[in-house]
């Protein structure tokens, strides 16, 4: 059956922004991340503390995360890539961060500069200080179905790297469809080995880029699956600068849409959130890709 509540993991802020060709001035990221939490998002990924060159839309980290403020009951993570992402973010006071991690060494190398091995390598002593510090981690895992460079990826293979994460000592695994090539059989396939090796759907969260239009039907599958966090960017914004051919995440208006259809409880003022996204599409100064909020504003 269906969850009655899930829980949305929105990234907006940081998947989504980081791919615009324009840089958003960080007031206006803050008001941005501001809005989402207004709108009943309890969880918002506001930014990354990765090199500022590697991503440049996200290079004002430390301006803009004391900009928000204590949200009560709102989680504000943020990524982190090494020792020297966790001492900007730790010096800030985050108390959530995400690693992100691969399953391919394609895409590690071309996202993080390092083999999959080397990069587990480097998250070991990230994860291990952030939970010593009462640091909530959460583990991304990227190219968890196809990749751009090798195609489609090999079950095993996802799972090798899921279950290093867990070892790691992350709270959560969020599996990513990195370019949005995965099709729900084979969102069933991955979450049943990952199930049998010990990796149970309540540690799991689902990242899909709807890059060919399959993210909601991959959600569903993975909602009936057992699955109850979801990950999602306001608007559809998003895409991944080091991964060819990624576009925007499943739009969360798209996601709240479904969800409240199903009677699925998720604590969103749906309106609220689409005046966001049309907001956010006028600073960027194109429509929103998602169909629900297109569908939604004022014509
Ligand atoms: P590197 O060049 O190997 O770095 O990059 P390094 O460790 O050799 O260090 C080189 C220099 O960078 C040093 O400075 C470090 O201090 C500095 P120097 O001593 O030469 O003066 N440095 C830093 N400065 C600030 N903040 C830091 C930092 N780290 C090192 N954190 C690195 C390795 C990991 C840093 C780089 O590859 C990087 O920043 N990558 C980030 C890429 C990224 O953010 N991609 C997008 C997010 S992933 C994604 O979108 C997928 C996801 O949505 C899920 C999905 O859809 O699948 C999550
Ligand atoms: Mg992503």
């Amino acid at each position: 059956g269906l969850p009655a509540r899930v829980t949305i993991h929105e990234v907006g802020p940081r998947d989504g922004l980081q791919n615009e060709k324009t840089t958003v001035p960080t007031p206006v990221k803050a008001e941005f991340v501001h809005r989402l939490a207004a709108a009943g998002l309890t969880t918002v990924e506001a930014t990354s503390f990765v090199h500022p060159s590697w991503v440049p839309q996200l290079a004002d980290a430390e301006e803009l995360y004391p900009l928000l403020g204590d949200l009560p009951g709102v989680r504000l993570p943020v990524l982190v890539p090494n020792e020297k992402g966790l001492e900007r973010a730790v010096e800030l006071g985050v108390r959530s961060i995400a690693v992100f991690g691969s399953a391919t060494e394609t895409f590690a190398r071309r996202n993080l500069n390092r083999t999959v091995d080397e990069s587990l390598a480097m998250f070991e002593p990230v994860v291990s200080r952030a939970k010593a510090d009462g640091i909530r981690v959460r583990g991304y895992l990227s190219m968890c179905f196809g990749d751009p460079w090798e195609g489609p990826v090999p079950l095993e293979q996802v799972v090798r790297v899921a279950r290093r994460l867990r070892d790691l000592g992350c709270d959560e695994l969020s599996l990513g469809d990195t370019i949005g090539t995965a099709t729900p059989g084979h969102v069933r396939a991955l979450l049943d080995r990952l199930g049998e090796e010990g990796v149970p759907d309540s540690v799991l969260a689902v990242h899909f880029h709807d890059t060919y239009g399959q993210a909601l039907a991959n959600t569903l599958a993975a909602l009936e699956h057992g699955v109850t966090t979801v990950d999602a960017s306001a608007g559809g914004l998003g895409g991944c600068p080091y991964a060819r051919s990624a576009t925007g995440n499943l739009a969360t208006e798209d996601l709240v849409w479904m969800l409240h259809g199903l009677g699925i409880e998720t604590g969103v003022d749906l309106g609220l959130l689409a005046a966001t996204s049309l907001w956010m599409a006028e600073k960027l100064g194109r429509p929103s890709p998602s169909r629900t909020v297109r569908a939604l504003s004022p014509k």
